[in-house]
């Protein structure tokens, strides 16, 4: 569909884990949670116009055949949830264009979910302002919150309860992207299976389910070499045994220069910090060498904005 000129557009990041400790399952179905999120330069677009239904159509850079267009789809029930909330009975048509991999441990169905509530709530007037946005945000999915907010942010809870984190300058990421996406409590379940055989470390983090001082130290200091020896995935032992191909891309790019790799969240892309632009460039043409899709993004990038109105 044609892009109306009373479309509301906005942008909201993808996001690396550049920390996650995973604690236990609580009674909730959700583990608690240490984590430190980084906003990057991989966006999704999301263009709201008037309509009398709800409706959605998705495009963009990356595979999308994966996104449901059904009631599945977490755009529009931010869209639906924004309504009932606020009693409002316009709809939206909703135009998703996706930069950000799906299924690819990167947040990218969170960022949609962030970017349908503001652009909605400035179509409708709603005027839900930061704390609003946020508890409903919280109410569609753990990550969503943090795609709001952007930046660089400490997540405890299920990854929902953000404090702002300072981190100067800017730090060059390399991401590896998988054809074949990884479902995200399937690796949650999986951790836990590891756990329970006792085959994966499951104390360092869970005893102590907190940030490093050292990691919030290198985060502020802007140095990607004080911040590569701290970074820690406890979801990566899960993901590389549905995925050891994964192992392979971890080496290769320590070998082409990466100061460290890590897998996003549940994976299965993998995020290679390097020491700077001219380093990151380099890293990502070697990868993309080896026939591998490998994106050049940095962070931390700002969280949802409207771009338009
Ligand atoms: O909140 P969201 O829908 O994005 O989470 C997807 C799934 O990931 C959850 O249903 C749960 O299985 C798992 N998850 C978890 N603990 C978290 C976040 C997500 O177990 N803190």
């Amino acid at each position: 569909m044609a892009r109306r000129t009373d479309a509301v557009h906005v942008r909201a990041p993808g996001k690396i884990n550049v920390y996650l400790g995973v604690g236990p399952r609580r009674d909730d179905g959700y583990h608690a949670l240490a984590t430190v999120f980084q906003a990057v330069s991989l966006y999704e677009d999301v263009y709201a116009t008037p309509a009398d239904g709800f409706s959605l159509e998705v495009a963009g850079s990356v595979d999308v055949s994966g996104v449901p267009l059904d009631e599945r789809n977490l755009a529009l029930r931010a869209a639906k949830l924004l309504a009932k909330t606020t009693g409002v009975s316009a709809g939206v048509h909703l135009d998703i264009r996706k930069g950000v991999p799906v299924a690819g441990g990167m947040g990218g169905g969170s960022a949609d979910a962030a970017a349908a509530l503001v652009a909605c709530d400035a179509l409708w007037g709603t005027d839900l302002g930061p704390r609003g946005l946020h508890d409903l945000a919280a109410r569609l999915g753990a990550d969503v919150p943090f795609s709001l907010h952007g930046g660089t942010a400490v997540g405890t809870g299920r990854g929902d309860e953000l404090t702002p984190a300072l981190a100067r300058g800017r730090f060059d990421w390399v991401l590896v992207l998988s054809e074949q996406g990884l479902s995200t409590p399937e690796i949650y379940g999986r951790l836990d299976d590891l756990r329970a055989h006792g085959e994966a470390l499951a104390d360092d983090a869970t005893t102590v389910l907190e940030v490093p001082i050292a990691l919030l130290q290198a985060l502020r200091s802007g140095d990607a070499r004080e911040l590569a020896p701290v970074m820690l995935n406890d979801l990566e032992a899960a993901a590389v045994l549905d995925r050891p191909d994964l192992e392979l891309a971890l080496a290769d790019g320590l070998r082409m220069g990466a100061l460290t790799g890590i897998v996003s969240g549940s994976g299965p892309t993998v995020a290679f910090l390097t020491a700077g632009p001219e380093s990151a460039r380099s890293v990502q043409e070697e990868l993309r060498a080896t026939g591998r899709e490998a994106l050049h993004v940095h962070g931390p990038v700002a969280g949802a904005q409207i771009l338009s109105a």
